[in-house]
């Protein structure tokens, strides 16, 4: 299997963190997330020990929210002692009704409104991640009415194209977040930053793209990143404490993705920072990573209870399930490809060539194309795989249709996490 959590029991069915999935989907109702919680904690385990080992002392993964973003994932974060990285006044509010020491949170986001800042500042946000000159000034103007002196870091664009999709792709020079080095505007704001009051600049941060496999443009960025840091130093006088050096690495969708070991690409990016600062005379910052798909995404699945199964002579074959893009919008957003197992009968041999389409009034409302399955029926239950990541946290009421709930598993045990949404909360907003 493609998950080291996903294995078949005795009665053929899909077993999901050692819990049968068909009775999951009887217990609870269809769409279903389910969150494995250990796989979570053990992601985060990884990169925290893998960051201690090979950083500097206070070096650790902040849990780069907007990929799963709920309460109990929050409570999660604090236990296991990860930073969080938040880019909006609800994943803020969540995280703080949640009780996470907001302290250990980053606020990232190209455009702060003054009332985000305001609302930032009140609930105690640690570090601010300052996105360009404007925000630099309202949060200089705001932190000083209220009266404090704000931390954070700069973003930087280091101007690398990491060959993953356009739309995930965010360190370039032409990026609409940051400030690019390449320009020399990188420097001109540090400058105005430093004679700024009320902010104290902690470092630098970057972000370079997501669904990385390889430590390369990680080496790359810092290498950019710690050059910059060292002009700043020579030039300016201002050391940085901390490098941000993003999120990214990728996770596996499909069988064909490779294999990653987290803690040997940590130890190689660390390995090229180590050896940089030492060329530059440098001491090595404190490191921040910002992992958010790596830390949560195969550590979810989702399950649908199929509807037609309509066989366009041929053509194609179309598996139509109760879900779709309004619980995972990837496919028509990105084209991601996913696995999808028939978890009613998942021993059986997958022969049987589908599109699995959701329930949309949409035909771009696809979960993927061309799918190897087993011939599934109607009210069968059928499994996607790998959808802790930009699913739960990308859902929408399209059609009106309410967004499933997300069960935890742990221990051999599930829990409600999130309800699922009822037609009352559907029109709870409307007069
Ligand atoms: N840090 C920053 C500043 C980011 O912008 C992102 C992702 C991350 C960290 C986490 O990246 P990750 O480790 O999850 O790759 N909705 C898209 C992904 C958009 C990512 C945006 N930023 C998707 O479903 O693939």
């Amino acid at each position: 299997m493609i998950c080291d959590n996903v294995s078949v029991n005795e009665k053929g069915h899909l077993t999901f963190a050692g819990l049968d999935t068909v009775e999951l989907a009887e217990k609870y109702g269809t769409p279903l997330y389910l969150m494995d919680e250990n796989k979570i904690r053990e992601r985060v385990r990884i990169y925290k020990n893998a960051m201690q080992k090979y950083f500097p002392k206070n070096s650790v993964p902040e849990f780069a929210s907007k990929a799963f973003s709920t309460k109990q994932i929050y409570r999660i974060m604090a236990e296991e002692g990860a930073d969080i990285d938040v880019v909006s006044c609800g994943e803020i509010y969540t995280a703080s009704e949640a009780g996470f020491p907001m302290e250990k949170a980053y606020f990232h986001g190209n455009n702060k409104t003054d009332s985000d800042i305001r609302f930032a500042i009140e609930r105690g946000v640690g570090y601010f991640v300052i996105d360009n000159e404007e925000e630099m000034l309202a949060l200089n103007n705001i932190a000083g009415e209220m009266g404090i002196t704000q931390k954070a870091l700069l973003r930087v664009t280091p101007g690398i194209d990491p060959h993953t999709h356009k739309k995930i792709s965010t360190g370039s020079v032409e990026s609409k977040f940051g400030i690019a080095i390449e320009t020399g505007q990188a420097k001109e704001a540090t400058k105005k930053l430093l004679s700024l009051k009320n902010i104290k600049l902690c470092g630098f941060h970057c972000h370079i793209g997501s669904q990385i496999f390889e430590s390369e443009p990680f080496v790359t960025a810092s290498e950019i990143m710690l050059k910059f840091i060292k002009d700043i130093k020579d030039t300016l006088g201002y050391t940085a404490e901390m490098l941000n050096l993003g999120g990214g690495f990728g996770v596996r969708y499909v069988e064909s993705d490779p294999v990653i070991d987290y803690d040997e690409k940590i130890a190689e990016v660390a390995n090229a920072v180590n050896r940089q600062c030492e060329a530059l005379g440098l001491s090595v910052p404190v490191i921040h990573m910002e992992p958010g798909r790596s830390f949560v995404a195969d550590a979810g699945m989702t399950l649908y209870t199929v509807g037609g199964v309509k066989e366009i002579k041929e053509y194609k074959n179309y598996v139509s399930v109760d879900g779709g893009m309004a619980d995972n919008p990837r496919f028509a957003l990105y084209e991601s490809e996913y696995t999808v197992i028939l978890a009613s009968r998942a021993n059986e041999e997958k022969n049987y060539t589908a599109t699995v389409a959701g329930r949309c009034c949409e035909s771009g409302d696809l979960i993927g194309e061309d799918f190897k399955i087993t011939k599934p029926q109607r009210g069968e239950i059928l499994a996607v795989l790998t959808t802790g990541a930009y699913n739960y946290s990308m859902a929408s009421n399209y059609n009106r249709i309410p967004r499933p709930p997300v069960i935890m598993l742990k221990d051999g045990k599930d829990y409600l996490a999130v309800k699922r949404e009822t037609f009352e909360d559907i029109i709870k907003l409307d007069i």
